[in-house]
């Protein structure tokens, strides 16, 4: 019987990642490192792909299984380890669904029309807010809570979803009395958010300032090339912290190769050209061990998805115990 009551000892924490395609180094230092980092933190380790959410946005069958494959993939390649973390796929686990129904019947509409997702929508006058994107909130909030974690690491823009969570939480314990336990969200604020190669923006596929470490070595070639620099000559000093290329590099040096180059940046001599060829080597050395691993389970790709389905055996044994004390509360249990 899983331990979803109050007195488990370890605390549990839980996140789910949306397939929105191919991830970049924003994804990977912002979200992707800090979840696989979980396992370590000595807490009970939930990750999910969020393909039922995805089914908001996105309505190519291929698309949406190449994404979803794609991404276990790189959890996977960067270390995730189904043996320390609960890794599986949202729609594996059909409570989460029937779950979404129960807690729209205790959610305010005037709740969800406060949601960021679906007013930016409305506001743009989108066709596409549809009745899936409205209740997205409900949906999160089922993710979250049939498993009855204690705290959800999230991005900024996904903390009022956790908010919103909490608060239906609460409602329902309110009437039917307490099933669940209100999480805490844990923001993962970085050290500020990851710049893309345009040097303004933060690194987001839609902008198109990306750069992806799963990418062919040529393509990753090409966006570290392509990041936008101010025009001070080679032989000019240079300020390397209003630097891109610095910036990137940063987030990869340890303390002493950050020194080093920072000098050469100071000393002048040393052109944009010669800090990117240092931020692509030493990008591909940070990492070839994670390409390689990809590799291997690209080629095993029954065995990803085994980890998977392992991986929903695992939280469906959650999922229902939570869906049968809610069934029992509501009076669906006759
Ligand atoms: P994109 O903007 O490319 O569509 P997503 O919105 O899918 O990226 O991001 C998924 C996660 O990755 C979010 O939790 C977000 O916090 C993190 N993330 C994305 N881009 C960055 C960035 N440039 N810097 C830091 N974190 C990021
Ligand atoms: N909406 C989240 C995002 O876009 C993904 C997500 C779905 C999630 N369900 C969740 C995150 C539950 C944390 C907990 O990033």
């Amino acid at each position: 019987m899983p331990s979803t009551s109050k007195s488990s000892v370890k605390k549990r924490i839980l996140s789910g990642v949306q397939p929105s395609g191919i991830q970049h180094l924003g994804n990977y230092f912002g979200a992707m490192k800090g979840h696989v980092e979980l396992q370590q933190s000595g807490m009970e380790s939930f990750i999910f792909i969020a393909d039922l959410h995805s089914l908001t946005t996105v309505r190519d069958q291929k698309k949406l299984k190449d994404m979803v494959i794609n991404l276990a993939l790189d959890y996977l390649a960067i270390g995730l380890d189904p043996d320390k973390t609960v890794f599986f796929r949202q729609s594996d686990i059909p409570e989460h669904a029937e779950l979404t129904w129960v807690l729209n019947c205790v959610t305010p509409v005037s709740m969800l029309e406060q949601a960021h997702a679906y007013k930016d929508a409305v506001t743009k006058g989108s066709k596409d807010a549809t009745a899936g994107l409205f209740d997205y909130p409900v949906l999160m909030a089922v993710d979250i809570l049939i498993y009855k974690p204690d705290i959800v690491p999230v991005g900024k823009d996904q903390k009022q979803h956790v908010e919103i969570a909490r608060d239906i939480a609460g409602k329902f314990n309110r009437i039917y009395g307490d099933v669940f336990k209100l999480p805490e969200p844990m923001i993962h604020e970085l050290r500020g958010f990851v710049v893309g190669t345009d040097g303004v923006n933060k690194m987001s596929k839609s902008y198109g300032n990306v750069i992806n470490m799963f990418a062919d070595e040529k393509v990753i070639k090409k966006q570290v090339m392509g990041i936008v620099t101010d025009s001070t000559p080679v032989e000019a000093p240079k300020n390397p912290d209003m630097d891109t290329v610095f910036k990137l590099y940063s987030l990869f040096a340890v303390e002493d190769e950050k020194k080093s180059l920072a000098n050469k940046y100071i000393a002048g001599g040393f052109g944009y050209g010669d800090a990117k060829k240092l931020l692509l080597e030493k990008m591909l050395e940070h990492f070839k061990p994670f390409r390689d691993e990809r590799e291997r389970l690209c080629q095993n790709l029954d065995f990803v998805k085994d980890i998977l389905k392992t991986g929903a055996q695992k939280a469906r044994e959650f999922a229902s115990a939570t869906k049968a004390e809610v069934w029992e509360k509501v009076g669906l249990n006759i």
